[in-house]
């Protein structure tokens, strides 16, 4: 007899986006070259100055365990800059260093989620949001939030979908996949409705730094005093510093849980790889100007890539605020031959357009959202101009 799989198992499926990332890869692999659009990944070195840092970390015996929450320096900075920057009282306690923003979002809900639980997740949410939830013994709840409203949960949503169980409500500005950033304004109407329940808030702020046109970000858990002790807040370095193979994010959460998710920690992983710890200290301390750096590109692209958009037929896009994917609907394609085939949803879109236009995006369908096909401008300006050249070709 074959070793049976726990039941747990049927809980999750691979992520999309890196589904799509290996099937390009593949198709790479066999000597085409394929425009890669798929991955949420800086194609930015990561800058000198955290390089040197991760050299000096090593070379000085850094090379250990640490304590399993993260090194004091590192939850120290954190209690700094979310006191000083975001005008959030943290103490160092209060932070948990881990293996990324997708390890510090699982550890979280372990942490306050478990069978019975409901944890409402406005779609398009980011792939690993449900499948996260679900290994927790927990029920997604997802709400739908269509374009029209700007793919924003609005209060009303939010009320109407809590019930006895509701134990969590997750939200993503700026976003993935979208782009979107809730005003200052959304989000405090969103405050008052929570305020009015027993429902926490994990605020998934990843993309926090990487803003355009002016659109300003939001530490949700400042924005009313009683948000602090039910909201953990989530971000990291591997967006806004290029740094995504280092493997470090954060949460900032009520202490119980910060507690909790070091202690579980402890049992689980020991803790985030000491050398990146150091690295992320000179990214959150060192200079800041290879970020400003990095935006400056990325704001280039995302104006490259609207005005692309705009001339492709029948596709549409909400101008992103921030991150950097512009979520495209195709559906007006739905039901035409492409590539030789008849296309009838996000995924038959997106594996038809890698498989005849070797352009890799990623399907709406992995974030809930069926119409749509993710793009993700953390490319180069040179093969997005060979993206859109090879995807006008492909609509035409
Ligand atoms: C919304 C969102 N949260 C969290 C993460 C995870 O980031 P990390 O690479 O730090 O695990 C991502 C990465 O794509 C993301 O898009």
């Amino acid at each position: 007899m074959p070793l049976a799989l726990a039941e747990r198992s049927n809980l999750i499926a691979p992520s999309a986006t890196l589904m799509m990332a290996a099937e390009a890869k593949r198709l790479k692999a066999e000597g085409i070259a394929v425009l890669d659009f798929a991955l949420g990944e800086p194609d930015f070195p990561t800058p000198d100055n955290i390089q040197e840092a991760a050299r000096r970390a090593m070379q000085s015996g850094q090379t250990h365990y640490t304590p399993p929450a993260g090194i004091p320096e590192l939850r120290q900075a954190l209690a700094d800059l979310y006191t000083k920057r975001h005008g959030l009282p943290t103490q160092a306690a209060q932070t948990v260093i881990s293996n990324g923003a997708k390890h510090s979002i699982h550890n979280a809900l372990m942490a306050v989620c478990g069978p019975g639980d409901e944890v409402i997740i406005p779609a398009p949410y980011w792939v690993s949001y449900s499948d996260l939830v679900k290994l927790t013994g927990a029920t997604p709840i997802i709400i739908e939030t269509p374009e029209s409203s700007g793919f924003k949960l609005t209060p009303e949503q939010f009320s109407a979908a809590v019930t006895p169980r509701s134990k969590l409500l997750m939200i993503n500005s700026p976003s993935n996949p979208t782009g979107v950033v809730y005003s200052r304004g959304e989000l405090e109407a969103l405050a008052d409705a929570v305020l009015k329940t027993q429902v926490g808030v994990l605020s998934d702020e990843i993309y926090e730094q990487l803003t355009y046109n002016g659109e300003q970000p939001t530490c949700f858990a400042t924005l009313r005093p009683a948000l602090a002790e039910r909201t953990i807040t989530i971000s990291g370095v591997s967006k806004t510093y290029a740094m995504t193979g280092w493997r470090i994010g954060w949460a900032i959460a009520p202490l119980a849980v910060a507690k909790f998710m070091g202690d579980l920690q402890s049992q689980e992983t020991s803790n985030p790889c000491s050398v990146s710890q150091w690295a992320a200290l000179e990214a959150i301390n060192g200079p800041q100007d290879s970020v400003v750096a990095m935006k400056e590109q990325f704001t280039k692209r995302r104006a490259y890539v609207l005005e692309r958009i705009a001339a492709l037929p029948n596709v549409t896009c909400i101008p992103p605020g921030g991150a950097f994917y512009a979520f495209m609907n195709v559906s007006a394609h739905f039901g035409r031959t492409l590539g030789g085939k008849v296309v009838t949803n996000s995924t038959e879109f997106c594996l038809t357009a890698l498989a005849s236009a070797h352009v890799a995006l990623v399907m709406g369908a992995a974030f809930g959202a069926e119409g749509y096909a993710r793009l993700s401008f953390a490319t180069d300006m040179r093969t997005l101009e060979k993206g859109f050249d090879a995807l006008e070709r492909f609509l035409g």
